[in-house]
Formats: C-alpha cells, structure tokens, sequence
C-alpha cells in the first residue's frame, strides 16, 4: 500500500520545469565553441599587424602563423554564421526573443543593477531574466551581428564595397570588428562569472533545468 502511495506521488509530481529548451542549448554551446575559435585566431591575426601598441601572448593564439590564423578564422566563421543564423531565425519565429528579452525599460534596468550591486536580486526564477541581463544578452546579439558585418566589410571590400563604406571604410570597420571582440570578451568574462556564481543557471544551460 506504501509503495503504492509512493508511486502515486511519483506520478502526481510536477515534471521540473525545462528553463532552456534543448535547440537553445545546442545552438548556445556550438555557438562558444565557435566565438572562442574566431577570437584566438583573431588575435593572431591581429599580431600580424597590431592595431595598438600591444599584441597577444602567442600562447592564447590559434594558427601559429598569420596564414594558418586566417584559415581557423575563415573555416569557424561558417560555424558562427549558419548557428546564428539559425538561432536569430528561431527566436523571432518561436517569440522567445520578444517573451525573454522585451521589454527592457532605463528605470528596470537601474533598479536591478542596485539590487545586483547590493546582493539583493533574486535568482529563484530563472526562467524570467532581470532587466541587467535583458540588456547584456540584447546588447550582445547587436554585437554579434555588428562583428559579422564589420567581419564580412574587411573580408571582401570589394565586393561589399557599400557596407565597408557604411563602416566608414576599411580601416574604421576594421577598429569596428576589433572593438566588438573586446566588448564579447568583456560579456564573457561576466557571463561565465556568474554562471560558475549561480550554478543553477549553468545546470540549466547543460541539462535544461
Ligand atoms: C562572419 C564573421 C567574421 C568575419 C567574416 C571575419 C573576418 C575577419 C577578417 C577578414 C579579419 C582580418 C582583418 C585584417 O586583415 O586586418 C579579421 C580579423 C579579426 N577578427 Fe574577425 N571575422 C568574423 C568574426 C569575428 C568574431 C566573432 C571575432 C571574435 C569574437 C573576430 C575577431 C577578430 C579579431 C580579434 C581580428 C583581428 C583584428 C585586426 O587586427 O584587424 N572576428 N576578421
């Protein structure tokens, strides 16, 4: 009779709540590996001929050499391009843009970043975000899309001489493509920060709840 009652509840519990859905994950993680290819061998194309007055450790670098950088970074490319292709295209058709991202409101956006510098906001509920990551993960999508075009200006600004020309030209679009590198660099920092700080968001992120 026990056993039965257990059983029972077994089949009466709640399913847990998938807070990621599985294409939000697969397309999440090629996606890392993807943008961690393209950003080593960046910087070893950048060594090449730097823009500043540093360059990067040959040890963080990806190709050894100008010419094998550019082949990872080309080859990854493609990677980068249909994933998030793919993943643009799935979150305006399923709404899980407009549902996880809108609205951001400036008045949200101060009081959770006062709640967040005062150890006062909440992660009970991860399938809802706060307005701080609203904003970080909306902004991060912009910059994705401004490093791939200012990426695709530099790469052929002959063929795509009007965007390289809506960059400003080459040069800027290139200082454009590198900027947008150090802003992903610095969302990582944060983004990977928390998730090791919030493991249930990194649990999600894995197994969908
Ligand atoms: C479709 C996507 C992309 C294309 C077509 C592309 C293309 C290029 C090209 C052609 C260069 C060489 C520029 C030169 O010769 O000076 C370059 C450099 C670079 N790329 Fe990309 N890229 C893309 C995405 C990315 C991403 C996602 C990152 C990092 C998150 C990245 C990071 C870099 C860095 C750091 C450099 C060196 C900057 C410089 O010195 O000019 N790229 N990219």
């Amino acid at each position: 009779m026990s056993s039965l009652a257990a059983s029972d509840e077994r089949t009466l519990a709640a399913p847990a709540k998938v807070i990621q859905p599985a294409w939000v994950r697969v397309l999440h993680w090629i996606n890392a590996v993807a943008i961690i290819l393209m950003i080593m061998s960046g910087w070893q194309i950048y060594n090449a001929s730097p823009l500043f007055d540093f360059t990067f450790s040959h040890s963080i670098t990806l190709g050894g050499w100008l010419g094998g950088a550019l082949l990872w970074h080309f080859a990854a490319m493609w990677l980068l391009m249909v994933n998030g292709l793919v993943y643009l295209a799935l979150g305006l058709a399923t709404g899980r843009f407009r549902k996880k991202l809108l609205p951001i409101s400036p008045s949200g956006v101060i009081s959770d970043t006062k709640a967040a510098l005062t150890g006062r906001l909440s992660h009970d509920d991860l399938t809802k975000y706060n307005y701080v990551q609203k904003l970080l993960y909306a902004g991060i999508i912009v910059v994705g899309v401004v490093i791939v075009l200012s990426g695709l200006s530099i790469w052929k600004p002959v063929q795509l001489q009007w965007l390289t020309a809506l960059f400003g030209g080459y040069d800027v679009a290139r200082y454009v493509h590198f900027f947008c590198m150090a802003a992903i660099c610095a969302f990582l920092v944060v983004h990977v920060a928390l998730a090791l700080l919030v493991p249930k968001s990194l649990r999600a992120m894995i197994i969908g709840r």
